[in-house]
């Protein structure tokens, strides 16, 4: 279960987001709850449950063990074009906040995975007030101690309790998210992450062939690595390269 007082006191040291940390034994959404109300920059919304989690591209995101994450990251405005850097920084700050604990891979542009199963996920929402951006919502949910999925899921879902076989304290997991992600939106507004070079320590499919979904159609091409725009480089089936922004790629 989550402890308030375990993260607070670790956060203390460790983080400046400790004092904005608002907890809900129930919510609907973190994600919804950071784009509806005021909450001050740098807060972490943090849930025991969701009642309609939200996935990308309008999924739903089943949120109701309360022994998983569910949180969200209220950050300031940036430069709209590193939207999608953020998005592949937030899933690097997470592969190396576990490190000691689980080696994640990750599906572009933000699927956490192992042993070709999706494990956590992350939906950036902007909220902009005419066309200045006014802030980012940084949503995050990673199954911990879950011991199953139901049929539908099983075959494409896991969590870190059915990959290890052990049980963590999941107050200590959030505070290494937390930690790790603050670390890493620093380096970010700094320019001094080189996000190619991280791609090619934890991307599941560089080099190899990759099936995508794009406007309804399932096209093949092999996996070259990223741009410093965040975009998906590959190689088409006749050896072009392009530039991918937008789409679903298969497990
Ligand atoms: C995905 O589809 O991979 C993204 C999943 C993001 C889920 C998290 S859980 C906390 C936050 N609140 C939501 O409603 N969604 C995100």
């Amino acid at each position: 279960m989550l402890d308030l007082s375990f993260i607070n006191e670790r956060l203390t040291s460790e983080s400046k987001f400790y004092n904005k940390i608002y907890y809900f034994d129930s919510i609907d959404s973190t994600n919804s709850e950071g784009m509806v109300n005021n909450y001050p920059y740098f807060s972490v919304i943090i849930a025991k449950t969701q009642t309609s989690g939200k996935g990308r591209s309008g999924r739903v995101w089943y949120s109701t063990v309360p022994e998983n994450i569910y949180l969200s990251f209220i950050m300031p405005p940036f430069h709209t074009e590193k939207l999608l850097p953020l998005n592949i920084l937030t899933a690097y700050s997470i592969v190396e906040g576990l490190k000691s604990i689980i080696d994640l891979r990750i599906k572009w542009p933000n699927d956490l995975v192992v042993n070709k199963k999706k494990i956590g996920g992350i939906l950036l929402e902007s909220k902009f007030l005419g066309n200045k951006l006014e802030k980012v919502v940084v949503g995050v949910g990673l199954n911990v101690n879950q011991e199953f999925f139901d049929n539908s899921l099983e075959k494409i879902a896991t969590s870190i309790f059915i990959e290890t076989n052990l049980k963590q304290n999941i107050s200590e997991i959030a505070c290494n998210i937390i930690v790790s992600f603050e670390i890493f939106f620093q380096q970010f507004l700094k320019n001094s992450i080189d996000i190619i070079e991280k791609w090619c320590n934890y991307s599941e499919n560089l080099g190899k062939q990759i099936k995508i979904h794009i406007n309804g159609d399932k096209k093949t091409f092999t996996e070259k690595g990223i741009t410093e725009q965040g975009e998906l480089l590959v190689l088409d089936e006749n050896g072009f390269e392009k530039k991918i922004i937008s789409g679903d790629i298969d497990l």
